[in-house]
């Protein structure tokens, strides 16, 4: 790989073993990658504070700059972690202290958290704590080279935004963070962003339910490909989108999508695929849209629901105000609690508009920078959860061994409210 003259001051250690171990790293990496170069990045969205076991012995054995350098430099030596060079967020992590006494949650792993967030915060990455940076300040210009985790802030960052970035891990936004470089392939290439497969609507595709199973279908048959889709489609919010770019990173493995006249890339259905020949479309009809249902309803049995979660991703403030709509002046089923995830930033907002106290009164809870698959925690007990988020339906049962059942905002209120689902397609 072609290295810039800083690049290889910084290989050389001329800002230090932490940033020389970070290089060593993002060389190797990009090698393996088959990139011919990097290139610079002022983006990172990572995972420094989330907290786990093997984290929690490193921290024992030698301290935070251990723990930095094994599990975020993939190093066995140990460095002092410098200032980050380029401005870094945390994303989603565990249950933080608003969880203590809600969700079943090792109090060890939300300790080792806040130290975490102290040390890091001091060195310059910003506790966003969220799926969702770009709800809460992080919004890369288009075509800005970023390094971003966790997939649904992926597809929204590569598709929505137009900014450029691979699926990073753990180790490559480490070593981002303190070079501000990151191998140049994949996503970053604009040939590499064109449309390779179309998917057309023959349905109406309106609202936060249909958005998120189109985009079930859609990554199901497309799987890693890049997909462009027409047909039927009623104008998304960012809500929507956020939906529908979780679900296609759900079923398959989607990191950038095109919806002409609607993402940045696409002002036309030509330019979504650089001006080749659009290829056949795969159609998303009626029966589709039913087996996309289906397949998301086929894990519950049982029509007694323990739990409810909304909010996956993250829940924005439109998302808060309808849940504390739904829930005004009723009251919770006495054998069913309601979780609803979102940045705590959003919260404070809700905060003071009320829309906590509303939820709260009703016997829910908003709640703040994890959610249950990513801390692997339901409330104690939980057989049967329901969900608005077609990400949430397809990973918790397999995690925690437990049904779903998958509807809109309002059957989930209504499940929470009864504990029975009633939800049907229509
Ligand atoms: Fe976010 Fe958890 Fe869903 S991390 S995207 S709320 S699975």
């Amino acid at each position: 790989m072609e290295l810039a003259d800083d690049e290889k001051a910084m290989l050389d250690g001329a800002e230090g073993p932490a940033v020389a171990a970070a290089m060593d790293l993002l060389v190797r990496y990009g090698e393996a990658l088959g990139a011919e170069r990097l290139c610079e990045t002022r983006n990172v969205a990572g995972t420094m504070t989330q907290p786990s076991p093997v984290k929690a012995r490193l921290v024992r054995e030698g301290g935070w700059n251990k723990a930095f350098s094994v599990i975020n430099l993939d190093s066995d030596d140990e460095f002092e972690l410098p200032h980050m060079r380029v401005p870094t967020c945390q994303l989603q992590q565990g249950f933080g202290e608003d969880s203590v006494g809600i969700a079943p949650y090792p109090r060890s792993m939300v300790e080792l958290q806040s130290g975490a967030e102290a040390f890091y915060g001091e060195r310059g990455v910003n506790i966003l704590a969220t799926c969702t940076p770009y709800q809460v300040g992080n919004l890369p210009a288009r075509d800005e080279h970023c390094a971003w985790m966790e997939s649904s802030a992926v597809v929204y960052c590569n598709s929505v935004l137009g900014a450029r970035t691979n699926c990073e891990g753990t180790a490559s936004t480490g070593a981002a963070s303190l070079t501000g470089k990151i191998p140049y392939w994949g996503n970053h290439l604009p040939e590499n962003r064109y449309g390779t497969h179309l998917v057309e609507a023959a349905v109406p595709v309106a609202g936060f339910l249909d958005w998120g199973m189109f985009g079930y279908f859609v990554g199901e048959v497309v799987q890693e490909n890049r997909p462009v889709v027409t047909g039927e489609l009623r104008q998304p919010d960012q809500t929507d989108l956020k939906h529908f770019g979780a679900s296609t990173a759900s079923s398959g493995g989607v990191e950038i999508y095109h919806i002409p006249g609607i993402t940045p890339e696409a002002p036309t259905l030509d330019a979504a695929f650089g001006g080749r020949a659009a290829p056949e479309a795969i159609g998303y009809g009626s029966r589709e849209r039913r087996a996309v249902y289906e397949t998301l309803n086929n894990q519950g049995e049982s029509t007694g629901v323990d739990f409810v979660l909304l909010g996956c991703p993250h829940a924005s403030l439109d998302q808060i105000a309808r849940a504390a709509r739904a829930l005004d002046g009723r009251k919770l089923n006495a054998g069913t609690e309601l979780w609803l995830m979102t940045p705590r930033a959003l919260r404070s907002v809700a905060d003071r508009n009320g829309y906590t106290e509303i939820i709260r009164r009703a016997g829910g809870r908003v709640l703040t920078d994890s959610c249950p698959a990513m801390s692997k925690s339901a409330p104690e007990g939980t057989r049967v959860f329901a969900t608005d988020s077609a990400k949430q339906a397809h990973y918790l049962p397999a995690i925690l061994g437990i049904e779903a059942w998958f509807g809109t905002l309002e059957e989930c209120v209504d499940a929470a409210v009864t504990g029975t689902w009633r939800g049907e397609l229509r």
